[in-house]
C-alpha cells in the first residue's frame, strides 16, 4: 500500500483533493470551460467573419415569395444549398460556370438568408447554383409539376398545387416579411417593398421557379 503510495505522480494527488470536494471542483470546471469559450467567442467580435461579396444581392419581392414557398414546402428535407469544397461537388454542381473564386459555397453567398436553408439531406441534388444549371423557367416549372415527365425515374415529389390559379402569392404577408427582413439588415427599400403589390395574382409556384433562378446567378462568370 504504502508502496503504491509513492508512485502516484503530484498531479493525481492534486486532481483526487479537488474531485473530493464538489464546489471547488466545479469552480475550477467553470474557469476551464470560461477561459475556452472566451478564447472562442471574442474573435468574433474583433474580426469580420462573414467576407461579404458585393455581387451578391438580396431576393427580390417575387424571388423572396418563391423562398418562403420553398420553406413551406419542406424542399430543403431533401436538398442541400452549400457545394462543399471537392472536386466532384464543384464538377457536378457547375463549378464550370463559375471564376475559381466562387466553384463551392462562400459564407458571403447567405448574408441576407434568414433564416438559413443549409439542409443537411441529399437526397436530390444540391441547389446552391441551380442558376447555373441553365434550365428555361419552363422547365422548372414542367419539373415541379411533374418530375418524373422530364426526369426519367425522378423520385422527387410533384407540386402541381403550387400552380393552381388560385394558389397565389399572399402579397401583404410578403410585404410584412421584407419589412422584417429590413429590420435584420437586409438593405430592402421602399420600391423594393412596394414592388411586392405587382405579385397579386401570380402562384407560388411561379415564384417558387424565380427563386430558384436566382439561386447562385449573381456570381456566375
Ligand atoms: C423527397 C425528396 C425531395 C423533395 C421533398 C424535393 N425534391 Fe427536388 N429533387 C429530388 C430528387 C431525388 C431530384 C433528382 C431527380 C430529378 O431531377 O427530378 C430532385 C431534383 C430537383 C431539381 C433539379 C435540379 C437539377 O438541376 O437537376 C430541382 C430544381 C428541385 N429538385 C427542386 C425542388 C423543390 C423546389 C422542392 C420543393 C418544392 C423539391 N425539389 C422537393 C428530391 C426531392
Amino acid at each position: 500500500m504504502s508502496h503504491h503510495d509513492e508512485n502516484i505522480k503530484w498531479y493525481e494527488k492534486l486532481s483526487h483533493v479537488i474531485e473530493g470536494k464538489g464546489f471547488t471542483f466545479t469552480v475550477f470546471a467553470f474557469i476551464a470551460v470560461a477561459i475556452g469559450s472566451l478564447i472562442e467567442i471574442v474573435p468574433f467580435f474583433t474580426s469580420d467573419v462573414v467576407d461579404e461579396i458585393e455581387l451578391v444581392k438580396p431576393h427580390n419581392a417575387k424571388e423572396l415569395a418563391g423562398r418562403d414557398v420553398y420553406q413551406a414546402e419542406g424542399c430543403f428535407y431533401c436538398h442541400t444549398q452549400m457545394i462543399r469544397p471537392f472536386k466532384w461537388e464543384t464538377d457536378r454542381f457547375y463549378g464550370s460556370a463559375y471564376s475559381d473564386e466562387y466553384q463551392y459555397s462562400k459564407a458571403g453567398e447567405y448574408v441576407f438568408d434568414h433564416p438559413f436553408l443549409f439542409g443537411s439531406k441529399r437526397t436530390g441534388p444540391d441547389l446552391a447554383h441551380e442558376a447555373a444549371a441553365n434550365k428555361s423557367d419552363q422547365w422548372q416549372k414542367d419539373h415541379l409539376i411533374n418530375p418524373k415527365k422530364v426526369v426519367q425515374g425522378s423520385v422527387m415529389p410533384a407540386y402541381p398545387h403550387l400552380f393552381n390559379e388560385k394558389n397565389t402569392v399572399d402579397v401583404n404577408q410578403l410585404k410584412a416579411n421584407m419589412k422584417g427582413l429590413r429590420m435584420v439588415g437586409v438593405p430592402y427599400s421602399d420600391a423594393d417593398i412596394a414592388a411586392a403589390d405587382e405579385l397579386a395574382g401570380v402562384t407560388k409556384g411561379d415564384a417558387l421557379v424565380a427563386y430558384l433562378q436566382k439561386l447562385g446567378r449573381d456570381l456566375k462568370k
